[in-house]
Parts: structure tokens; sequence; C-alpha cells
């Protein structure tokens, strides 16, 4: 089902004034790493600047994947079996961990944040992370 215009609005206009604010993502991260050593460790090797610019695009990416575009729709998906048991292997409870960070961020950076913002982003991320969950136990060797 596709997100209706008011909620998507809601959002992009919350999405532009989060990335307005350089500190969004780099806030996100801080909270996200201080929550688990599991966490922690899958970004041991990582270069924080790059995941920061990938995860602004692919925030926009799940957007419009939520509105049936199709080159979003094949990104979400080659996302999805990256994090998936068989690579990163990203359990499907650390999800709602990222999405409670997220929207803990998003709620410090968004001056303008209510309850009609917290519900328009969980709508929208909601659309990927469900997509992400079902592709955990997705195995190339059998597709
Ligand atoms: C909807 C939620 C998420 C989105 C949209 C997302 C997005 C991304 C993207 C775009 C990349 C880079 C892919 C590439 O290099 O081609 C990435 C990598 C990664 N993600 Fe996620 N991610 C999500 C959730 C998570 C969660 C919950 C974890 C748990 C710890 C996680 C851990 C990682 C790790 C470890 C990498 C690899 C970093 C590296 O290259 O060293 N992600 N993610």
């Amino acid at each position: 089902m596709r997100i209706d215009e008011d909620t998507l609005n809601i959002f992009n206009n919350s999405l532009n004034r989060c990335q307005s604010n350089p500190q969004f993502l780099s806030l996100f991260y801080q909270k996200f790493a201080l929550l688990n050593s599991d966490i922690r460790e899958k970004f041991f090797n990582t270069d924080m600047e790059q995941q920061k610019i990938v995860l602004h695009a692919s925030i926009q990416m799940i957007m419009l994947a939520s509105q049936g575009n199709k080159a979003a729709i094949d990104y979400l998906d080659s996302i999805a079996k990256l994090h998936s048991k068989a690579e990163l292997d990203i359990r499907p409870e650390l999800y709602d961990i990222w999405l409670d960070t997220l929207m803990e961020t998003v709620s410090i950076i968004d001056t303008n944040y209510d309850k009609k913002i917290d519900n328009a982003w969980k709508k929208v991320m909601n659309y990927g992370i469900e997509y992400m969950k079902s592709q955990y136990d997705y195995d190339k060797k059998l597709n």
C-alpha cells in the first residue's frame, strides 16, 4: 500500500530540516554504536563518513521505493540482500533498535518534531525495514 501524500510531505519536510543539520547522522551513529558491542563490532572496519553518505541516500531511496519507484525498489532489494544472514548478518531485531535510535535522533534534531512527524517517519522507514527483515534468510544459492 502506498503512503498517502500528507504523510509523505510531513516526512520530506522533516527529512530536509534534519539533513540541513550536519550533526544529524553523526548523532544517530554515535547513539546507535553506544547501544551494544554487537553493533560496534559490525562497524569495526567501517569508514563512518562514507557510511553517513550512504545512509542519507538510502533513507531517500526507501521513501521513493514506498512510492513504487522501480530503481529505488531494486536498490532496496540489493541492500536488503547485503544485510542478510549470509552477508552482513544483521538480525531482524537490530532494525527495531535502529528505528528507535533514528526516531530519538529526529526528535532532537527536528525543531518542529511532534507526534505526526514521528508517525510519518515510522510509516516510511517501516516500509524499508519490513522488506529488509523479510530478506534476512535470503540465500543466493537457492535463488
Ligand atoms: C533500514 C535500515 C538500514 C538501512 C537503510 C541501511 C543502509 C545501509 C547501506 C546503504 C549500506 C551500504 C551498502 C553498500 O556499501 O553498498 C549499509 C551498510 C552496512 N550496514 Fe546498514 N542499513 C540499515 C540497517 C542496519 C542495521 C540495523 C545494522 C546493524 C548493525 C546495519 C549495519 C550495517 C553494516 C555493518 C554495514 C557495512 C558497513 C561497511 O561497509 O563496513 N545496517 N547499510
